[in-house]
């Protein structure tokens, strides 16, 4: 959508011209059995108008969507899967980013500004009534302190991927892990959207980190982003490879001092075999299945909600839950502290959050389907306009 300029002022608020464009939305019309079903079978397109000013609170603002994030929970909540949720029909998308483009007589935020917008208060993941503007479509609704401004140095697709991949990264890093700067850091899963993100996080840090995968283009490109090693985890059959003498050998015979895992499987029971005594095992997510809410593995992950307590009795491993969302609601300054953080380290480019790949929210079919197949180091986002 191009904004243009020209403001107008009609019953107290003010709003931009393109304001008055038919827009569209995706809707989840039932849940299907896995992600890949409900994408094909369950996921439709629906026009939708600007929402109507005299149906808003005074303290609301609009945004038209710029960016908005692909993310694997999006994927999970398509088949029922995730702890909160909206119940079909509703509109994906947890996390955006987008410019107001009308803004309540109330409203703190004004028009023409480029704001974030906190799937936390908005969006399928939240409670209450904004929880029908998910990211996926033209325009959301949001409160006005539902929103952030846009960090200036992100882009719009850099900050539509940023409070989701970083947060958990930081609450899984720093607020559990307590990771610090010369300590070592296995980290599953880092080409993906959050393991990229806490490779960032762990260079700020100023640790040590050994970045894995499956795919070689993905491990090469992963150097650009500081990490300090990169060890592959599967071997020539496609099996789970023995990458602990890798990492032991790295690390001087010691083993990491932090696992960060969010594939699980069989590839968690390797990497407590990388483990230093006594170090601290983040239990991030599943990225090997998507039917851990049913105790059922795929991908070649039998059940990933097993670990061997042998080797965490023995190796006196700290294995640490580490949910970034439900942390935040038992204890919301965990919250506070992070976004601070987060945001004044990105505006003082001590990371540089990845560019994901873009594509037409026409596209999201297939945007879901790249995310589900890992296709592009730290994901990919839609556009709607
Ligand atoms: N703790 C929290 O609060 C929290 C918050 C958000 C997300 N999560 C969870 O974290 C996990 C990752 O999310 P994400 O958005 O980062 O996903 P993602 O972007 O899809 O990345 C996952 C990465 O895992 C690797 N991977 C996928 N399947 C694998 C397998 N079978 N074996 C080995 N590696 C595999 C892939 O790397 P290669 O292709 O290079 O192997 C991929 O890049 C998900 O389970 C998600 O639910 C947790």
């Amino acid at each position: 959508m191009i904004i243009d300029a020209s403001l107008a002022s009609k019953n107290n608020v003010v709003y931009m011209s393109a304001y008055g464009k038919i827009g569209q939305k995706v809707v989840v019309s039932e849940f299907g059995e896995t992600p890949l079903d409900a994408v094909d079978r369950f996921l439709s397109f629906e026009e939708q108008a600007p929402p109507a000013p005299e149906t808003l609170q005074p303290s609301d603002v609009v945004i038209a969507v710029q960016s908005a994030a692909v993310g694997w929970v999006d994927l999970l909540m398509t088949s029922g899967q995730y702890q909160h949720m909206p119940q079909p029909p509703y509109t994906p998308g947890l996390e955006s980013a987008g410019t107001v483009v009308w803004a309540g007589s109330d409203a703190k935020r004004s028009v023409g500004e480029k704001v974030i917008v906190d799937g936390f208060l908005v969006g399928p993941r939240s409670k209450g009534a904004y929880q029908k503007y998910g990211g996926f479509a033209s325009y959301v609704v949001a409160p006005s302190n539902a929103v952030i401004p846009l960090p200036s140095r992100l882009s719009f697709d850099q900050a539509a991927s940023f409070l989701g991949n970083y947060e958990t990264a930081y609450h899984c890093v720093i607020a559990r892990g307590k990771l610090r700067a010369g300590e070592t850091i296995l980290i599953h899963g880092a080409s993906g959207s959050t393991g990229l993100a806490a490779v960032h996080l762990a260079k700020v840090l100023g640790a040590n980190v050994i970045a894995t995968g499956r795919s070689l283009a993905k491990l090469e490109a992963l150097k650009a982003h500081g990490v300090d090693h990169v060890v592959r985890t599967v071997d020539d059959a496609g099996g789970v490879a023995r990458f602990r003498d890798e990492v032991k050998e790295l690390t001087k015979g010691k083993g990491v001092d932090v696992v960060y895992d969010s594939v699980g499987g069989d590839i968690s029971v390797e990497s407590m075999h990388s483990a230093a005594f006594d170090a601290r095992f983040l239990i991030v997510g599943w990225a090997s299945t998507p039917f851990v809410a049913k105790g059922k593995g795929q991908r070649g992950a039998p059940n990933v909600n097993v670990l061997p307590t042998n080797l965490i009795m023995m190796k006196s491993l700290r294995v640490l839950g580490c949910p970034a969302v439900i942390s935040a609601h038992q204890n919301p300054q965990l919250r506070v502290d992070r976004l601070r953080d987060l945001i004044q380290w990105v505006d003082e480019g001590r990371f540089v959050p990845a560019t994901p790949e873009v594509f037409a929210l026409s596209d999201i079919k297939e945007a879901l389907r790249a995310k589900w197949e890992s296709r592009f180091l730290g994901g990919c986002v839609v556009h709607p306009n």
